[in-house]
């Protein structure tokens, strides 16, 4: 595992996006994992900037978001296929056929997460992916409890998941299920890049990072993989620095 403290979000961002950026330009063809939530916005947006001056070409890297809220119409605001066509899709003129988010609002959500699944085996599947960690250790949307051989599937949030990101919902509380990669799925790609930045996720990392492997913390599960990179802000490697 490879671990760098940057010194801010800027940083954090512009690192995120040239780790990417140098994937694609070496392999425009790469399959990625890709996050939403406030801690990956920065990148998103010096990724538009390097589209717009030709320093990287996503049209044809193929893109699965990590996770979605079930019953959730495509078009909410609060919706990732909405987040993701705001700061990535629309920006970069991708292409809808590569670009892939679970389906929250089909009829079948069991028969959405095979679906979505196989999709990804089909395209040979992850290079990379970006992940984001919960303050409760979750990666994707697999709460402490998931198994690390988990794949994609509904999932119950916790209560502090749904008010950590209701900013978009009515009442400030996110939908209480959701359909996500299982960490089977997401320890599966080839390689892996976790950003971390902020004072509420210190705990978290340093439990995912040098605490048991455990499935009460499941981005520990990330010490398995032969292939992390982590980057943190200093506020959310407090926690590691001092206790490493
Ligand atoms: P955040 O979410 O980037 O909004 O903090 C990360 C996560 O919950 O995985």
């Amino acid at each position: 595992m490879r671990l760098t403290v940057v010194r801010g979000r800027v940083e954090l961002a512009e690192r995120a996006a040239e780790r990417v950026a140098a994937l694609l330009g070496a392999c425009p063809e790469s399959v990625l994992a890709l996050p939403t939530g406030r801690t990956p916005i920065g990148m998103y947006r010096r990724l538009v900037a390097l589209n717009r001056l030709g320093r990287v070409d996503l049209s044809r890297a193929t893109l699965f978001n990590l996770d979605e809220y079930a019953g959730v119409p495509a078009d909410h605001r609060g919706s990732f296929r909405a987040y993701m066509r705001r700061l990535l899709w629309a920006p970069c003129h991708l292409d809808p056929a590569r670009t892939h988010v679970p389906r929250g609002d089909a009829a079948d959500l069991a028969a959405e997460c095979a679906r979505y699944e196989a999709a990804i085996r089909a395209c040979g599947g992850i290079d990379l992916a970006v992940l984001g960690i919960g303050a409760n250790g979750h990666i994707g949307f697999n709460e402490p409890g998931s198994r690390f051989d988990s794949r994609t599937r509904v999932v119950d949030l916790d209560d502090s998941t749904r008010r950590a990101n209701g900013r978009l919902f009515e009442g400030g509380l996110a939908p209480a299920r959701a359909l996500t990669m299982g960490i089977g799925t997401i320890i599966e790609s080839r390689s892996i890049l976790l950003l971390a930045a902020g004072a509420d996720k210190a705990a978290a990392v340093r439990a995912a990072l040098r605490g048991p492997l455990t499935e009460a913390v499941p981005a520990s599960a990330l010490q398995r993989h032969p292939d992390v990179e982590v980057l943190l802000d200093p506020a959310a490697a407090s926690r590691v620095e001092r206790d490493a």
